[in-house]
């Protein structure tokens, strides 16, 4: 199923995109657009001078729901969005479209650095992604949603590595063996892999709203999770195959696709959910170091208290030098 909206006028194919996301994306609309009048018309609107977001706001005040994108826009558009979301890891690299495995690992070691994590995080998430690259090329199955994956969602996986790498650092401040960091990048890794670009626009254009998101979107845990084990429950761990499974829930129940609550997450995903969370806190923010407490803080305010999810806040703590007491709250400073 796919949940973008599109309507077909003089043989051209337009795409619907609700007012909310224009306006709250305006600054990423860098072509013209498209205003329905009805089922047959439309008007094209320029970009210009003018404030578009004003503009766009007036719009949605008169009572307009969507406006259109012919093809070649839409794209233009979301390109534009998943930059701009994806800010962090780029900012040094804006006119680099489409970066080599070494550029990309490059970059995720950098911007752990600037988050003020170990460079050793790093090393050893190299480690375990060469492994990762080994195993997934013997999978006749896997191998080329893979390459897929890396061709039409870089930017997610550069998101995907990042988090891998936080994940690993978490696990080390809790002093977990160095082969559950090797599953915390293959559980990282493997998560998303079956989303496609298509996957992603329903996804950003949906705008929060759950029940836009395509099935593949709002399912993929549970597709990959089953994908592994029924072709690889011998080479990958039953653990790994449930953080994968968990890996988009969220303890106070407002994850996806099962709902799951606090202490029905497994240990693993409780890891790999809280390095995710702070990867997109870091993504859709302007990180500063110097704030980092407060930062962290406001992150994990009240939402993973759960005893499950104890150890590793905790940890979150522990890997960005803010100090914490013996049950993981934090010293007052
Ligand atoms: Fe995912």
């Amino acid at each position: 199923m796919d949940s973008v909206k599109q309507m077909n006028i003089d043989g051209e194919t337009y795409t619907f995109l609700p007012i909310d996301v224009a306006v709250k994306y305006s600054d990423k609309i860098h072509s013209g657009f498209f205003v329905p009048l009805n089922e047959s018309k439309r008007v094209r609107i320029e970009i210009d001078e003018g404030n578009l977001k004003e503009k766009l706001s007036t719009y949605k005040e008169k009572g307009l729901k969507n406006i259109l994108f012919a093809d070649e826009d839409y794209n233009l558009f979301l390109r534009a969005i998943k930059r701009g979301l994806t800010g962090f890891f780029f900012k040094e690299d804006e006119n680099n479209k489409s970066l080599n495995m070494q550029q990309v690992l490059f970059l995720v070691r950098k911007s752990i650095i600037y988050v003020g994590l170990q460079e050793s995080v790093a090393d050893r998430g190299e480690e375990n992604i060469d492994k990762f690259f080994h195993w997934i090329k013997g999978s006749p199955k896997l191998h080329p949603a893979f390459k897929n994956f890396l061709k039409e969602n870089q930017e997610q996986f550069v998101i995907n590595v990042f988090a891998s790498y936080v994940g690993i650092a978490l696990a080390e401040a809790l002093n977990w063996p160095p082969h559950l960091g090797e599953k915390i990048t293959q559980a990282s890794l493997l998560g998303d892999i079956l989303l496609t670009e298509k996957d992603y626009f329903a996804f950003i254009a949906a705008n929060g709203d759950h029940s836009k998101w395509t099935e593949n979107f709002r399912n993929h845990p549970i597709n990959m999770s089953k994908i592994l084990q029924k072709h690889h429950g011998q080479t990958i761990s039953r653990e790994v195959i449930r953080a994968v499974e968990q890996h988009q829930e969220f303890p106070d129940g407002t994850g996806y696709p099962q709902g799951l609550k606090g202490l029905s997450i497994d240990q693993l995903s409780a890891i790999i959910i809280i390095a995710r969370t702070f990867t997109d806190a870091l993504v859709a923010s302007d990180f500063a170091y110097d704030n980092r407490y407060d930062f962290v803080n406001e992150l994990l305010e009240d939402r993973f208290n759960y005893n499950n999810f104890k150890n590793p806040t905790k940890a979150l703590y522990t890997i960005m030098g803010i100090p914490t007491n013996e049950s993981g709250e934090l010293i007052k400073e």
